[in-house]
């Protein structure tokens, strides 16, 4: 299946990376990653989760991100990285990744899982190019709730929405068994859920529904008619102020690969 979000909207992408930055730092402080790493960013998009790993991880080790859009990956290496240590962007498949077994100590994915057919595969190759003594870390929502109080029907409609649009929407809820079936040995669990009244909270629905707004109306899920009126109801409980946000929960995974 074709990938269903426009990713081109940088100001969306900086949106999401406030949002999921602290989520993504509270993981990166929870592992035990050996010296000297060579690291992996998945799914990379622009390179915001690349940028930071990189400026999270000191400046001995590097950092190759990997997107299968070539213009994401042009983008992405034309924009200066904050500081930290070196990175690289190259375009490549998850399904089929271009390295070695054991190219890697460190094997990321943010979002990537639930825009794809087979996630075990490409999990598999994650685990495939990661050392055995590295570590394999997964970040993914769950789509089946997300709300907003006072409620809105905009919110009740996005579990149907997305589970007709993306390949697997549901995917956080079984990232740990998956790790356990493809052989980590000791699977880590942490499921987080970000809320508020902060307007940015509100307005990543509104963007992300006008960024697969065209994935929305090519697939026959929604009308542009429908999509017009559910992007108001968006925009209508994003101008509302103190209106809390729950987003949908998500759910990271991490642990060694299995001995090869
Ligand atoms: C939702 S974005 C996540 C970007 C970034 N990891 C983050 O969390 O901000 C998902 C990214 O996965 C990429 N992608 C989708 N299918 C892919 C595949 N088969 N191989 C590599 N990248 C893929 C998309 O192009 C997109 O940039």
């Amino acid at each position: 299946m074709a990938y269903t979000i426009s990713e081109v909207n940088l100001e969306r992408q900086r949106l999401l990376q406030r949002i999921m930055e602290p989520v993504t730092d509270k993981l990166l402080g929870r592992l035990q990653l050996p010296a000297g790493i060579r690291c992996l960013d998945l799914g990379c998009g622009m390179g915001e989760t690349t940028r930071q790993l990189a400026a999270r991880l000191d400046k001995s080790r590097r950092v190759v991100g990997v997107d299968q859009d070539p213009e994401l990956i042009r983008t992405a290496s034309s924009m200066v990285p904050a500081g930290g240590c070196p990175i690289t962007f190259e375009q490549g498949d998850a399904i089929y990744l271009d390295f070695e077994d054991n190219s890697f100590d460190f094997v990321f994915a943010r979002y990537l899982l639930h825009h794809l057919n087979d996630p075990k595969k490409v999990l598999a190759e994650m685990f495939r190019v990661c050392h055995p003594e590295g570590v394999v870390a997964v970040q993914e929502p769950d789509c089946a709730k997300q709300y907003c109080y006072p409620g809105s029907w905009a919110y009740e409609r996005i579990p149907e929405i997305y589970g007709r649009l993306f390949a697997n929407p549901f995917v956080g809820r079984e990232l740990f068994s998956l790790f356990g079936q493809l052989g980590c040995p000791e699977p880590h669990l942490d499921v987080e859920t970000i809320a508020g009244v902060q307007v940015e909270l509100r307005r990543s629905y509104r963007m992300t529904i006008e960024a697969t707004g065209s994935a929305l109306i090519e697939k026959g899920i929604l009308t542009s008619d429908e999509l017009e009126e559910l992007v108001g109801e968006f925009r209508r409980v994003e101008e509302e102020p103190g209106t809390l946000c729950v987003w949908s929960p998500n759910f990271s995974v991490w642990g060694n690969p299995p001995k090869h």
